[in-house]
């Protein structure tokens, strides 16, 4: 009998989703030996499980594809809130989920994705489906692994991003500012604030306050430095903004008609220094295109473990890099913790002993 390996990717696509199932693919075809195993694509993440979009995949459709960007399976996001809701379409998705499983006669389920994924997954392994995760995420913010496939990429992307920003801020005597992405946690922008020699860094864990962003503007333009560049963390916020509950930031922000933090930042610096400011938003472009060597090395390294968990029968995990180790956690441990930067990690104090500011 053939193992029936079911692999679905959901959540918002990355670079290296398919060098992960390519690594999953070739490791279980040398594991098992390629007759022995049947890799079953589903459609668009757990959409696809559960309205049954699965498909037996040619062992020839893992080849050509480390290097490509976005998914071969497509994907779609499934809020995790929303699993358990009987909607008005009458459909149980658990259910038909593990109808789905039980139909494709899957020995495992394999899930590429990040925080929320990896709810349903732990979900899922509760109601007895043998799942293994695996760490995708631009944002890093993943509990219990040091790193996700994908955030290196989005880093040298971000880099870059800022790398060219100085060129027209240090021509316009400008202020620049580049918004980037990262959800609630400030990974991304930290890593490439620093990697792209941002003057001023702004993430979620340190809430800033205007007026000591501005006075770092101020004390560089003073000290003959004509720019400024600001790296923002989409899901920065102020001091004031701290004190609130995440809806009523939002029921404020909407009230006030601010769209995003960067936008704001810019306006008040601006109105309070009287420096032309500006925001770029390089936005999905961070997710987009051919993973980097690291990311390839990584989604290799954590597909093939994702293998050796298949053949060891170790379901209810996922795959992690912890101190340099490939290992996994249980997904009841990870599954609804998020990992945030620590206003006390040494890339933070690594980037305040260089006079970089954090608005704190
Ligand atoms: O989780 C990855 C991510 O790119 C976040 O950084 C960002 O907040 C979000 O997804 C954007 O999602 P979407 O592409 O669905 O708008």
């Amino acid at each position: 009998m053939k193992r029936r390996i079911g692999i679905l990717t959901s959540g918002g696509d990355c670079p290296g989703l398919n060098a992960t199932i390519r690594g999953v693919a070739k490791a279980c075809f040398e594991c098992f030996g390629q007759n022995n195993v049947q890799i079953v694509g589903i459609s668009n993440g757990y959409y696809g499980l559960i309205n049954n979009m699965c498909r037996d995949m040619a062992p020839s459709e893992f080849s050509g594809i480390l290097t490509r960007g976005g998914t071969i399976l497509g994907t779609k996001r499934q809020p995790f809130k929303m699993m358990t809701v009987i909607g008005e379409d009458n459909v149980d998705k658990v259910k038909n989920m593990k109808d789905t499983y039980r139909k494709q006669k899957l020995d495992c389920l394999l899930t590429l994705g990040g925080n929320g994924t990896h709810k349903t997954s732990q979900l899922l392994a509760s109601e007895g489906l043998n799942v293994i995760g695996l760490p995708k995420t631009i944002d890093n913010d993943i509990y219990g692994t040091d790193v996700t496939f994908g955030f290196h990429t989005a880093v040298d992307i971000a880099t870059d991003a800022i790398d060219r920003l100085h060129t027209t801020a240090a021509s316009h005597s400008r202020i620049l500012l580049c918004e980037i992405m990262g959800n609630k946690a400030g990974w991304l922008t930290l890593y490439s604030g620093i990697a792209g020699g941002a003057d001023i860094i702004l993430i979620p864990e340190i809430p800033y306050d205007i007026d000591i962003v501005c006075e770092s503007v101020m004390k560089r333009n003073e000290s003959g430095k004509n720019f400024s560049i600001l790296a923002v963390a989409e899901g920065a916020y102020d001091i004031e903004e701290a004190k609130l509950k995440k809806k009523e930031r939002a029921k404020l922000r909407a009230e006030k008609g601010i769209v995003t933090a960067t936008s704001r930042i810019a306006a008040q610096i601006q109105q309070k220094t009287g420096i032309e400011a500006r925001v770029c938003v390089p936005g999905h472009m961070l997710r987009g295109g051919s993973p980097s060597a690291y990311d390839r090395m990584l989604a290799t390294q954590f597909g093939v473990h994702a293998a050796k968990l298949i053949l060891q029968e170790k379901y209810g995990r996922t795959v992690a890099k912890v101190g340099g180790e490939i290992t996994s956690n249980k997904l009841a441990d990870i599954a609804g913790k998020t990992k945030f930067v620590d206003p006390k990690d040494q890339l933070v104090s690594t980037a305040k002993n260089l006079g970089v500011s954090f608005g704190d």
